[in-house]
């Protein structure tokens, strides 16, 4: 059995594991990174970081549409719940066995208001175990903490991490980063969208390539990766 994980550009990701199609933080509607068109993505469940519309995006429309499951916290689950839409309520650090794989919330340092200003809870990053045990760490936007090195510990597969700055990790804080979770293979990914998060993601891959032996992926929005 393999995964494949998709990146639709900032931190819109698929991935398609175990017969499910799982959509990460669904921007697509004024994503300048993507042409992807939501109404034609059918989704089984849609997991949602934190509250901000460059996460949260579509998640309303396509749930509706589709009646794919919502993973989130407590707090944005409730918010949804109230839109008559299917949900699942997780609190960070907890983790639940899903149809298509172990999830769990990690931490995040961020925040997490949503667009109608009512208060989001605790951002997190997520953590997947498929059912083959590779294990998908996607950081969300988040800070560098140093509790990174316990996710690590548990054998990351694949990581993808934001090194956009202003909002989240800037490229030096997330090559810490890739030093304490030392994954297998790490893919940036949140950067470029707006102006104040421009990088260069290819001279931060060469300096992950130069300090540590996590291999490195640059993606192009639309490019998938098979695990
Ligand atoms: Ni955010
Ligand atoms: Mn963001």
């Amino acid at each position: 059995m393999t995964s494949e994980v998709i990146w639709y550009g900032h931190a819109t990701i698929g991935i398609i594991t175990a017969g499910y199609f799982i959509l990460v933080d669904p921007f697509f509607t004024g994503n300048p990174l993507t042409n992807v068109n939501p109404d034609e993505l059918s989704p089984d469940f849609i997991l949602v970081t934190h509250g901000h519309g460059d996460h949260l995006g579509d998640t309303e429309a396509i749930a509706k549409r589709t009646s794919a499951m919502v993973i989130s916290n407590g707090e944005i689950v409730q918010w949804l719940s109230k839109k008559s839409i299917k949900t699942h309520a997780q609190q960070v650090m907890g983790g639940f066995q899903h149809p298509f794989g172990y999830l769990k919330l990690t931490l995040a340092l961020h925040g997490s208001v949503l667009p109608d200003g009512a208060f989001g809870g605790n951002p997190v990053g997520l953590l997947l175990t498929t059912q083959d045990k590779k294990k998908i760490y996607l950081a969300g936007d988040t800070g560098l903490f140093g509790d990174m090195k316990l996710i690590g510990e548990e054998g990351i597969d694949l990581a993808m991490l934001p090194i956009g700055g202003n909002y989240t990790m800037d490229p030096d804080d997330a090559l810490r980063a890739v030093k304490l979770i030392a994954p297998k293979l790490v893919v940036p990914i949140h950067y470029d969208t707006f102006d104040v998060i421009k990088q260069d993601p290819n001279l931060w891959a060469d300096r992950i390539k130069a300090e540590t032996k996590t291999e490195v992926r640059v993606m192009k929005p639309g490019d998938s990766i098979t695990l």
